[in-house]
């Protein structure tokens, strides 16, 4: 029978993520540890290391091999690098426990691979791809999972490059229309490379901290919006503050898996995670095909009801869950909610479905996993069972 560590001894095990010392008020927990340096877009034949694959290729070939590709950077970022570099605001609730794995007070696992834009530009890169693994605490469902990749691009001009008239001002309404433009011609042909050039695309305006104009672009795949990237025109302070007034560019963020999800018609988010042989083998470097399922495994329902502590938030259930069974619940969701008139106190009922990608589970096992859920949800959350 599988054996569950207490919280007690798996903090005592998890005394560091990739050499890094995690500070006591730390919230990764072991399966997230576990995640760290499994590199998904350097395994070969894996789909997200293709989908990366095309589109560097793509930037070689369409911009003369001027874009520089970095994807072994560490997912360990300061703070600083994540939010105050690329002017997120103190109060934003990215930077919150309940969003964020922190290792210790000033440093987290980058929730984006925007946490790199001033490192490399400080370093003197103008053009580069940055790939690598994010982090974020999330929901639980078939396309959201608290560890995904994503590609950052940038593009920098200098003065010259750029049509700023006698004066030299990269920041006149032309100069921002350039690189605007450019931005929009560069991703669209990158979208064409992916989806063909029969692609419908449109723009959409967004917001995003560090650019402005800020834009999303989307594509029309198999009768419905997807969003692929967000992206948009750098904020003049984040050059400033990186010693390069004297130029302005573009940057952009995309998601690998939502990409590699449409165009391998990959279902389910987890399977990218998958050790079973039959997943990856299917796969060949390079090579776009539609993934075959294995056989499919009965889900099986448990509903746990509790009243609400302070300070609850669903997140740091689903951490809760996703620790305890790893990657078997592939869903939980909010069922029943009720407040008492008189004591003003909530009650929430979740259904959590387990699923083992590769097996059935036995009802002794699902029946361990949700005791051992009910155990954690009383003794770490303040959770009063019902
Ligand atoms: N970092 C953003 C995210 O994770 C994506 C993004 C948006 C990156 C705009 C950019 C950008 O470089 O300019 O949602």
């Amino acid at each position: 029978m599988r054996r569950f560590a207490s919280a007690a001894t798996r903090r005592i095990a998890l005394d560091n993520v990739a050499g890094m010392a995690l500070g006591k008020n730390s919230n990764i927990t072991s399966s997230i540890a576990e995640k760290v340096g499994r590199n998904l877009h350097h395994v070969p034949k894996h789909p997200l290391r293709t989908i990366k694959g095309i589109i560097e290729g793509h930037f070689e070939v369409a911009h003369g091999g001027k874009f520089r590709a970095f994807d072994n950077l560490s997912p360990i970022v300061s703070t600083q690098q994540c939010f105050d570099d690329l002017l997120t605001p103190k109060d934003h609730v990215s930077r919150l426990p309940t969003d964020t794995y922190y290792i210790d007070d000033d440093h987290v696992l980058r929730t984006h691979t925007s946490a790199h834009q001033t490192e490399l530009m400080r370093a003197g890169e103008r053009h580069f791809l940055c790939t690598g693994d994010v982090y974020r605490r999330d929901e639980i469902d078939a396309s959201h999972y608290p560890v995904f990749h994503q590609m950052e691009g940038v593009k920098l001009f200098t003065a010259e490059e750029l049509p700023c008239g006698v004066d030299g001002d990269v920041t006149s309404p032309e100069c921002i229309g350039f690189i605007r433009n450019d931005l929009q011609e560069t991703l669209g042909g990158m979208v064409k490379t992916i989806f063909g050039d029969n692609i419908e695309m449109r723009w959409v305006d967004a917001f995003f901290p560090f650019t402005e104009p800020s834009i999303e672009l989307e594509i029309f795949f198999k009768g419905d919006w997807l969003e692929v990237l967000g992206c948009g025109v750098i904020r003049r302070e984040i050059l400033s503050n990186c010693d390069l007034s004297a130029s302005h560019g573009w940057a952009f963020g995309l998601g690998l898996e939502r990409l590699a999800m449409v165009l391998f018609g990959i279902p389910d988010i987890r399977l990218f995670w998958s050790e079973d042989s039959r997943f990856i083998d299917q796969f060949e470097d390079g090579q776009i095909t539609i993934f075959q399922p294995f056989s499919k495994y009965p889900p099986c329902f448990k509903d746990v009801s509790f009243w609400l502590p302070q300070d609850f938030h669903e997140n740091d259930l689903c951490s809760v869950v996703r620790d305890v069974t790893g990657d078997i619940v592939e869903d939980v969701s909010l069922i029943d909610e009720f407040t008492q008139p008189k004591s003003g106190r909530t009650s929430h009922c979740y259904r959590i479905t387990y699923r083992h990608m590769e097996r059935t589970l036995t009802d002794a096992e699902v029946d361990e996993m949700q005791y051992h859920v009910r155990e954690r949800l009383a003794a770490d959350m303040g959770c009063e069972l019902r």
